[in-house]
């Protein structure tokens, strides 16, 4: 499949979405030569604020400065909640849909509305005022999105933490945020397996001492320990609790989230999300790129771990008043045809999966789609990685029957919403290309000393001036935040990202140029697995590296040198297994590690990791050039002892 294969914008799309061809680019260019005023309209249009702001926008990427909104106040519950419940207060907000297929559950606006008042209730009387930072670890229950809710109402900042991650990674996010309340279940549920929550809970609180409360939901009544000085059952908690809460007049620049992700050194920082230009850029996105119709029923796969379930399952489509499908299970549970029949059962009007859904899906075959309708599907989205065009070609035709546009979403933790994207109505499509930004954002391409590339090219995404829901600083560590983004190009937000822009301005990530990895759509920093590994007392050394994997975009390729002495072993092989396991959680277990006597290092020491790149790839006639390494033999045995795959 060529790039030169163009999906124009349907008919029926042309005329009835918001923004057709002609609207995206005379808003465009609005939104970057006047993006003041131009902003300050959508402000106006998307959200309600108690108090308007003085100034839209004042940021110095140099210094990694941003602000949006100066002066204005509003509360992120309360429009996402309250303003809807005149006009929709018997509408569906969330649709729930278990893990078992014969479980879900229809929320409204109203019930909403009392569930996150209750909490929110629970919260404040238990000591937690604004700006206080709330940990939750759960799993995909309407009670994740409760609780999202109840901070903003009263101003605490959540810092969801992914449900599969492991009570160490769980126990370092709770003390880097300084944490005082948990929020999780007993036990979640995925795919007809229990996952122990509250065990991995209590492992991590045990050097949390500064945890006082941790709210419990019950969801399987599975068997838990219980400590009674600390724990307290969420619903009882929340059944004693008054159903009205004043919520806080949030500054637009006060916090929302803190959100940890992985780089290429150290351990996970905790992206800053702010209030009014995130909720905006959220909510704006969201109603476009999905075009979002009053009544529709909209479905992200995402889990609420993650920006995406941040952003599009939570705060985007219910600012926007949309009814959003909050799904607990995996797309293969109990068969392939799960995600089909979901969409049938509650009439989903559109759909946001990752890549490595869609490939793992087409790799089971047509038939579980084609046993399904999937007539109320309009529009289709993919993210977190690159999306290959054959699973695009898939998605598009056998999932959608080639009625639906998909709309491929780049974008970043640190982005907050959607960067470039097609809109249904106005862009044409390339599988496989992420296309255009979206309004106000400008991303150029800049070679290797900075500058900007013109017309087609190559080079490194970086985006030239601040959009609203930019991340506002890594929690706790500034420097590290200005060192990340904004020193490499200085002036510039730098993605992390290499990209390519065609002779019609459309955009391909060719993936990053960083040490991160992307795993099923996740991300993983290859220096976060190596500390893993290294922590074994038989280990001397270890070197991680992604190679291209069928279902998973990325796999992990680990290189591990044993201390002198120690005999390789399967069982060593385990164990390191086990150890990333605990270490960070299930999604940082290599898939393949290879015993190395040595890694191929410069004379001063460094490691190259594009040989071990291109050995992991099986690419062995590109590996370049050898001759700086201080010892070139050390590359042939990894060569010649390289995995089978
Ligand atoms: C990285 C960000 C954005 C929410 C999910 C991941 C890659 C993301 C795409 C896309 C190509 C993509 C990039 C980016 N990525 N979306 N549509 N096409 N690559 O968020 O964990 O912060 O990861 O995911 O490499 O930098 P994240």
């Amino acid at each position: 499949m060529t790039e030169q294969h163009v999906y124009p914008v349907p008919e029926a799309l042309k005329q009835k979405a918001a923004i057709d061809a002609d609207t995206y680019q005379s808003l465009y260019r609005q939104s970057v030569e006047q993006p003041d005023a131009f902003w300050a309209a959508q402000a106006e249009t998307f959200l309600d604020w108690q108090e308007k702001w003085h100034t839209v926008c004042k940021s110095d990427l140099r210094k990694g400065e941003v602000a949006w909104f100066l002066g204005g106040k509003l509360n992120v519950s309360v429009n996402c909640i309250d303003r809807h419940l005149e006009a929709r207060g018997d509408q569906t907000a969330i649709i729930w849909e278990g893990d078992d297929p014969s479980e879900d559950q229809l929320i409204t606006y109203r019930e909403l509305h009392e569930e996150v008042c209750r909490l929110a209730n629970v919260l404040r009387e238990r000591g937690v005022k604004k700006g206080d930072r709330v940990c939750l670890y759960m799993p995909m229950i309407p009670e994740a999105c409760y609780a999202m809710l109840a901070c903003a109402r009263i101003g605490a900042v959540h810092s969801v933490v992914f449900g599969g991650f492991s009570p160490d990674a769980l126990k370092d996010r709770i003390q880097n945020a300084d944490c005082q309340v948990v929020i999780t279940a007993d036990e979640g549920v995925r795919g007809g397996r229990k996952i122990p929550l509250k065990t991995n809970t209590d492992k991590a609180l045990a050097e949390c001492p500064d945890v006082h409360t941790c709210l419990v939901v019950k969801r399987t009544a599975g068997d838990i320990q219980w400590e009674d000085s600390r724990d307290v059952w969420y619903r009882d908690a929340v059944e004693a609790a008054s159903p009205e809460c004043e919520p806080e007049w949030m500054d637009s620049e006060d916090p929302l989230f803190i959100l940890y992700t992985s780089g290429s050194t150290g351990k996970p920082k905790g992206v800053l999300h702010t209030t009014g230009g995130y909720l905006l850029q959220a909510a704006m996105t969201h109603k476009y790129v999905f075009d979002q119709q009053e009544g529709d029923v909209y479905w992200c796969t995402a889990d609420v771990g993650w920006v995406t379930g941040h952003s599009y399952i939570v705060y985007g489509p219910l600012a926007n008043g949309a009814t959003t499908l909050v799904f607990e299970g995996v797309p293969t549970y109990p068969d392939a045809a799960r995600c089909w029949e979901v969409v049938d059962k509650h009439g989903v009007n559109s759909f946001y999966t990752a890549p490595t859904a869609v490939r793992a899906l087409m790799g089971a075959g047509d038939d579980f789609v084609k046993r399904t309708s999937r007539k109320s599907l309009r529009i289709l989205g993919s993210v977190g990685e690159p999306i290959n065009p054959e699973a695009w070609e898939w998605y598009y035709k056998v999932v959608g029957d080639e009625r639906c546009p998909i709309m491929d979403t780049w974008w970043q933790t640190e982005t907050g919403a959607h960067m470039m994207t097609p809109l249904p109505g106005a862009t044409d499509l390339k599988p496989g290309s992420c296309t255009k930004p979206f309004f106000g954002v400008q991303p150029v391409l800049l070679d290797s000393e900075g500058n900007e590339i013109e017309g087609a090219g190559e080079g490194s995404l970086a985006i030239k001036a601040s959009w609203p829901s930019q991340l506002r600083t890594v929690y706790g560590d500034h420097q590290r935040c200005i060192d990340t983004y904004y020193s490499t190009y200085p002036g510039y937000y730098f993605t992390g990202d290499g990209a390519r822009r065609d002779e019609d301005g459309y955009f391909w990530i060719t993936g990053r140029v960083d040490d991160v990895l992307n795993v099923s759509g996740h991300r993983m920093g290859t220096a976060e697995v190596e500390s893993a590994l290294v922590l074994h007392e038989q280990v001397a050394e270890a070197a991680v590296v992604g190679y291209p994997h069928d279902i998973k975009g990325q796999g992990i390729y680990a290189y591990v040198t044993p201390m002198t002495g120690v005999e390789p072993s399967d069982e060593l092989k385990k164990e390191l297994i086990s150890l990333c396991v605990k270490e960070i959680g299930a999604i940082a277990k290599p898939d393949i590690i290879q015993w190395a006597p040595g890694l191929p290092k410069t004379r001063s020491g460094k490691i190259m990791r594009r040989i071990l790149r291109k050995i992991a790839a099986n690419e062995l006639d590109s590996l370049g050039d050898t001759s700086t390494l201080a010892d070139p033999a050390v590359v042939d045995d990894l060569i010649d002892n390289r995995a089978n795959r």
